[in-house]
């Protein structure tokens, strides 16, 4: 099983530390871990954000575990050079089109939700965001008008096949879950959106056992904060999926605890071949001070047994060492206690 980990900025190596101690602790047989520099580190030691030697580690690994890019002192590069393009890069070179987001109330936390512990407490869904396509991959600049004015402009588009296989992910999740699905888009403005609800429709006619429904982006704000507790799986582009996963975060108590699986076509011996990171990013405030929360980086590590070593039994023993360590009180800065990096990756270790 080869996964390569790239750490990354910020509170990124960290976090990475304490999953490889989890990973260490499950004694899996024939493990080999690759390291590779992302993001401002890639930048400063090799000039790029994704270097080719990176990108050729990830090509050749089973999959990727990834900390967190960004660093406030690449702010003023090119965009080419900055270190979110290495998650960009990494997403698109291997076809990672099916981004999974699950947000679940742990017990014990209802109160530390932004929401009414009542609301918070129902919380148990899935945000299937698509990730190749959308405003973030289309044509974009900051041109100059005839008139001498300056504008900014970033194409929006999907091709049907785009979302018909995100259509198709979001159904099958369904599926597999409690049934009913949710796809988000802008209909009532977007023709980007038209189409997107349109081939969800088509696709929904192969799946007669999944209740299915249209919401518009801005009521599915509002909806995830007024009663999240009525979605089960959520399907939706790229940008809207950026927004509502930091937003269904926020309802769960902590962008600390969400972790993520990018999904592709590309079957290795053992699994869907995808890369595994924490929703959040790389905190350079607190960075260095061992402060970090590194349970979003320890259940992305589950996410990866599960999605790409078929290790479901190990998936589900992390995930509850996870839940059991935050149901004795457990808690980071980010959940108002004062437990530090290693101490919370400790009480993983301890309940695993
Ligand atoms: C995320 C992040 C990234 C995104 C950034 C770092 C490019 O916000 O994974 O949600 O926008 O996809
Ligand atoms: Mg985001």
């Amino acid at each position: 099983m080869k996964i390569a980990c790239f750490a990354g900025d910020g509170i990124g190596p960290e976090i990475m530390a304490e999953a490889r101690r989890v990973l260490a602790a499950l004694d899996l047989p024939g493990v080999t871990v690759w390291e590779g520099d992302v993001g401002g580190i890639g930048w400063r030691r090799h000039g790029h954000p994704l270097p080719p030697e990176t990108l050729a580690i990830a090509q050749a690994a089973d999959a990727v575990l990834f900390g967190a890019v960004g660093d406030p002192a690449c702010d003023d590069l090119e965009r080419a050079l900055r270190p979110e393009q290495a998650i960009l890069g990494l997403r698109s070179a291997l076809g990672l089109f099916a981004n999974l987001r699950p947000a679940k109330m742990f017990a014990g936390l209802e109160s530390l939700s932004a929401l009414r512990p009542e609301v918070a407490g129902a919380i148990d869904l899935l945000i299937v965001r698509e990730l190749n396509g959308d405003v973030y991959f289309g044509e974009k600049a900051i041109r100059t008008l005839p008139d001498g004015r300056r504008e900014g402009y970033d194409i929006m588009s999907y091709a049907e096949d785009e979302v018909r296989r995100i259509a198709h992910v979001g159904f099958r999740a369904a599926q597999k879950r409690s049934g009913r699905l949710t796809s988000v888009d802008k209909a009532n403005v977007l023709e980007t959106s038209q189409l997107w609800r349109d081939v969800m429709v088509e696709v929904s006619a192969d799946y007669p056992d999944v209740a299915f429904s249209h919401m518009l982006v801005d009521n599915a704000a509002m909806q995830l904060v007024r009663n999240p507790g009525q979605f089960d799986v959520i399907v939706t582009g790229n940008l809207f999926g950026d927004i509502l996963s930091d937003q269904a975060s926020m309802c769960v108590g902590s962008i600390g605890l969400l972790a993520s699986a990018a999904l592709g076509e590309t079957q290795t011996q053992f699994g869907t071949k995808g890369l595994y990171e924490p929703i959040h990013g790389s905190a350079p405030d607190i960075a260095g001070t061992g402060k970090a929360n590194p349970l979003a980086m320890i259940l992305s590590l589950a996410m990866m047994l599960r999605h790409s070593f078929g290790r479901e039994d190990d998936a589900a023993r992390v995930e509850a060492a996870v839940a059991q360590a935050l149901a004795d009180g457990v808690r980071g800065a980010d959940l108002g206690g004062t437990d530090g990096t290693s101490a919370i990756g400790d009480a993983v270790l301890a309940r695993l």
